[in-house]
């Protein structure tokens, strides 16, 4: 019986033997280090291994379908099986080694190696080309290379790295640039720099710097004219402009709808033409024109009619309060009624304020503390005191003839003592009439509603009162009309005192403060 089972056992324990001697032989399992990518033109080792295995071992570096590179061969211990290879343009493929021993061969893992070419000769290209576009279009700029393979891009706008996080204006796709919309803060200096990396080392190739220009388009002319006496005649002056746009551009003036000058600006945005021009005669429409590649626009049509200053003058006076209701200023309005281009001054008890006054400068000994402002228009006496109080007149003539006769208003009296001011109405400003005059018309409305009430009731009153007493009757009126609304400002008549009632004093309106 045991007999038997040796027998049985024989062969299967020389089976396993075999298996054994087998698989141990064919168990030299190499295996293959190296880069998976390489510069073109660089050098690149590649090493295949048997860890432990005993010698001796045969090595091939075997390419793709099995084309043999190299074969290292009678290595000493522990000695590498190291393959160096330059690398060109056809290196590029699947490497694996074999390793064969007199008994058993074994086949590596395989590693692909890519070639990587550096960039040269790179530059940028636009679209439009050149890179000149209007606000809104779209540029788009590419980073061009002669050569190169594995390649990444950077782009720097204004020699700063541009990055789509940082301006979201900027989107870099692959080698492009694209901005879809331009405003003009794409406007600038662009290049690109186009890189690869291997093994930590960084190779770049930067384009030469490009200028990018964003035209804005040309906004509504506008149109204006002055006068000037040279001699004994007049010369006109028409200018026209534009508040944005990128020059060139043309300017053209139509006098009655007829070109009477063109001229090309090619750096500001304005143009002026000679035109004849005589005060008191109206010289004909004109309007400007603006031209340029794409747009052309008009002014508004202005007439050319220079009125000479004349007809009646007039000072208003206006008071500001400050919000404790103390009065901050005194404005004196002259209005001219009639005239293009009015030169306007001030006198004080007959003799003339200077014009050319400064801030800075305005305190000048014997003088009132004032500023003048709107063209001389306004007089604004700032500082309450003596040397401000007396008779204030405007007079005005025409700026252009220095020689003209003056218009003058009659004197107003400003009187500026502190008895005076503290007991003056608390006066609404400008623009709060404004803002209240439609409030005021109701109010008079309801005003006037109420004394009709009133009145009925009181003549119901005195009918009922009549019924029972006859001997004594009573009647009550009050009229109220718009005059005795609170004005705005107290008005003063020349040489008069201000119309002001005691009973104003203690009014709490709310009172404009103004700084001088
Ligand atoms: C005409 O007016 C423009 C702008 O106001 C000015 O620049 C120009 O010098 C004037 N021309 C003459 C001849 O005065
Ligand atoms: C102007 O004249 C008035 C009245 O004669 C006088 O009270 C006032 O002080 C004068 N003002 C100046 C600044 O001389």
């Amino acid at each position: 019986m045991t007999n038997l089972q040796a027998l049985c056992l024989l062969p299967i324990l020389a089976l396993a033997n075999m298996f054994v001697k087998i698989s141990g032989s064919s168990s030299i399992h190499p295996e293959l280090t190296g880069p998976d990518m390489a510069y073109l033109n660089s050098r690149v080792v590649f090493n295949c291994s048997t860890p432990n295995y005993p010698l001796p071992v045969t090595y091939e570096l075997i390419r793709d379908s099995g084309v043999r590179i190299d074969v290292r061969m009678n290595l000493q211990r522990d000695q590498p099986a190291l393959f160096s290879l330059k690398v060109s343009a056809t290196s590029e493929g699947s490497y694996h080694c074999k390793a064969t021993t007199k008994r058993s061969t074994g086949v590596s893992n395989s590693i692909r190696l890519s070639v990587v070419t550096p960039a040269s000769n790179t530059r940028v290209t636009s679209e439009p080309f050149p890179p000149v576009a209007y606000e809104g279009s779209r540029v788009i700029l590419s980073c061009d290379v002669a050569k190169g393979s594995h390649l990444s891009y950077t782009w720097f706008f204004n020699k700063q790295e541009v990055t789509s996080s940082v301006s979201p204006f900027f989107h870099p796709t692959g080698n492009k640039l694209v901005m879809e919309m331009v405003t003009p803060e794409h406007a600038g200096w662009y290049y690109c720099e186009a890189w690869s990396i291997v093994q930590g080392n960084k190779r770049v190739s930067s384009s030469t710097v490009v200028q990018v220009t964003v035209k804005v388009y040309i906004s509504k002319p506008k149109i204006s004219f002055s006068i000037s006496k040279v001699g004994a005649s007049y010369f006109g002056n028409v200018t026209c402009w534009s508040s944005r746009g990128s020059p060139p551009v043309n300017f053209s003036l139509s006098l009655d709808g007829k070109e009477v000058g063109s001229e090309t600006a090619n750096e500001y945005l304005s143009a002026w033409f000679p035109v004849t021009m005589t005060p008191g005669m109206d010289m004909g429409v004109a309007q400007c024109w603006v031209k340029t590649e794409l747009q052309e626009l008009m002014s508004e049509p202005l007439t050319l009619e220079v009125v000479p200053v004349g007809g009646d003058m007039k000072v208003k006076v206006e008071y500001l309060y400050r919000a404790d209701s103390t009065l901050a200023a005194t404005r004196l309005h002259c209005q001219v009624s009639r005239g293009t281009f009015p030169y306007i001054s001030w006198l004080l008890n007959d003799s003339v304020l200077p014009s050319k006054m400064h801030v800075d400068s305005y305190i000048q000994p014997g003088l009132p503390h004032y500023v003048l402002t709107n063209l001389s228009r306004t007089l604004i006496l700032s500082e309450l005191g003596q040397e401000n109080t007396g008779y204030y007149r405007c007079r005005a003539r025409d700026s252009y003839n220095d020689s003209g006769p003056w218009v003058e208003s009659a004197a107003v009296l400003v009187p500026v003592t502190d008895r005076i001011w503290n007991c003056l109405p608390q006066a609404p400003s400008s623009t709060e009439i404004q803002s209240h005059a439609l409030l005021a018309t109701i109010e008079v409305i309801t005003v006037v509603f109420c004394c009709f009430l009133l009145l009925m009731l009181a003549a119901g009153g005195v009918c009922v009162y009549r019924m029972f007493d006859h001997q004594q009757a009573l009647t009550h009126t009050a009229v109220i009309n718009s005059d005795e609304v609170p004005q705005s400002a107290p008005t003063f008549q020349s040489g008069g005192r201000p119309n002001t009632s005691s009973t104003d004093c203690d009014t709490q309106d709310q009172i404009e403060e103004i700084t001088v």
